[in-house]
Order: C-alpha cells, then sequence, then structure tokens
C-alpha cells in the first residue's frame, strides 16, 4: 500500500545541535526536510535565514521542502534554489502574481508549492492547479511549532482532492501543524500525501522510532 511521505520540520530541532538532528532525519525513514523561513512580517516570529539553509544543506542527504513565510516572496526565488532547495513553497496570501511566481519557481528546476493559511479556501486554487507541484494546507496559524491541530483541515483535504481529480492534476497535499499518531491516518485516508512533523517528531523520546511509526500508521 501507499505510505504518507513524512517531512520533519527542522524548526523543531536542537539548533545547537543542528549536525546531529539533521544526520538523524538522514538516517531514519524520513523522506524529506521541512524548513520553515519567517520573516517577521507575513507571520508574527522570525525562524532562521539564508546561512543556516546553507548549513542544513551541506548535511542534509533528502529533499529540501522550503516553506516561506515570507512577504513578497518573488525576490529570494534564485537564492533559494542556490541554497539547495528542491521544494519551493510560497503562501498564496503573500502573493500578487501567483501564476508568474510558480513559472518563475519551476524555471528555476524547482517544484513549485502553494501554502493556505486556515482561513483561506482550496476553491481559490481551482484555476491553477494544474501548474502547482505541491499544496500545503496549514492545519495550524503559521508562524510557530508545537500548536494544536484544526479540525476543519479534513474538510479542506477533501475539497482539494476532488479539484485535483476533477482537473487531471498530479498535485500533492501536505498538511503542516500538529501532526501525532492520533491524526496522521485519517488525514492521509482523507487524501493527504506529505505529512510536516516537528514537535511530535523532535520532542520525542526516541525520534526514529517515532518516523518510522508514521511511516507505518500511514499505509493504507
Ligand atoms: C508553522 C510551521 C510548521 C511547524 C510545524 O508555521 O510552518 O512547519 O514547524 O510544527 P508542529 O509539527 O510542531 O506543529
Ligand atoms: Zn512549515
Amino acid at each position: 500500500g501507499k505510505q504518507a511521505i513524512i517531512a520533519p520540520s527542522v524548526l523543531a530541532a536542537d539548533f545547537a545541535n543542528l549536525q546531529r538532528d539533521i544526520e538523524m532525519i538522514n538516517q531514519s525513514e524520513a523522506d524529506w526536510f521541512h524548513i520553515d523561513i519567517m520573516d517577521g512580517v507575513f507571520v508574527p516570529n522570525i525562524s532562521f535565514g539564508m546561512p543556516v539553509l546553507e548549513a542544513i544543506n551541506k548535511h542534509a542527504k533528502k529533499t529540501i521542502d522550503v516553506h516561506l513565510m515570507i512577504v513578497d516572496p518573488d525576490r529570494y526565488i534564485k537564492t533559494f534554489k542556490d541554497l539547495g532547495s528542491d521544494i519551493l513553497v510560497v503562501h498564496y496570501e503573500a502573493s500578487t502574481h501567483l501564476h508568474r511566481t510558480l513559472q518563475a519557481i519551476k524555471a528555476e528546476g524547482m517544484k513549485a508549492g502553494v501554502a493556505l493559511n486556515p482561513h483561506t479556501s482550496v476553491s481559490l486554487l481551482e484555476d491553477l492547479i494544474n501548474d502547482i507541484d505541491l499544496v500545503c494546507i496549514m492545519s495550524v496559524n503559521p508562524g510557530f511549532g508545537g500548536q494544536s491541530f484544526i479540525e476543519n483541515t479534513y474538510k479542506k483535504i477533501k475539497q482539494l482532492k476532488e479539484i485535483i481529480v476533477r482537473n487531471g492534476a498530479s498535485t500533492l497535499i501536505e498538511i503542516d501543524g500538529g501532526v501525532t499518531n492520533k491524526n496522521a491516518k485519517q488525514l492521509v485516508e482523507a487524501g493527504a500525501d506529505v505529512l510536516v512533523a516537528g514537535s511530535y517528531v523532535f520532542r520525542a523520546e526516541d525520534p526514529i522510532a517515532t518516523i518510522a511509526d508514521l511511516k507505518k500508521i500511514t499505509e493504507i
């Protein structure tokens, strides 16, 4: 059967032991690294920036999924390509010319993603779903790790899946925020392909076993 793609969020890592935590993910069954970039303007928090991503990329041996929580993301598309980003995700709410932004990301050879805040309807993507490689449905308000999961997310996943199927698109559905072993299976059953998990993985006593467990739970 199919298993979810598991993307641990490095935001929850121990930044004083970043290399150790990256090697842990390399050795685990995790599929991607999820990297949260926050500018203190689009979201009320500042995470880390280019020098840290450069350091992460030196050690990371898996796909790098960069989630930009920044205003006017077009300014940094080339920069994030150079820093090792394989997938670049911009926020719908931060983009004025989203179609153009997605083409610019793909022109740099990256997969193009769009993230939606909890208040943003998936129906707004109807007209460009065929141009989107990945939709990141935020299941918490972006800005912080460790928040609790918003239940309305299941409905959004089902609505988005319907749009993807109806348009014959191959867009992946990623869920970001509050993912644990309690909701992982139900998320995949609703149509999710990728699960981001930050605090649930890094606060665990045995993160490697926790990741293996998420892979197993999400097999459908
Ligand atoms: C929130 C970030 C998430 C966050 C998830 O703004 O986009 O990726 O790191 O963390 P948890 O899994 O702890 O909710
Ligand atoms: Zn994220």
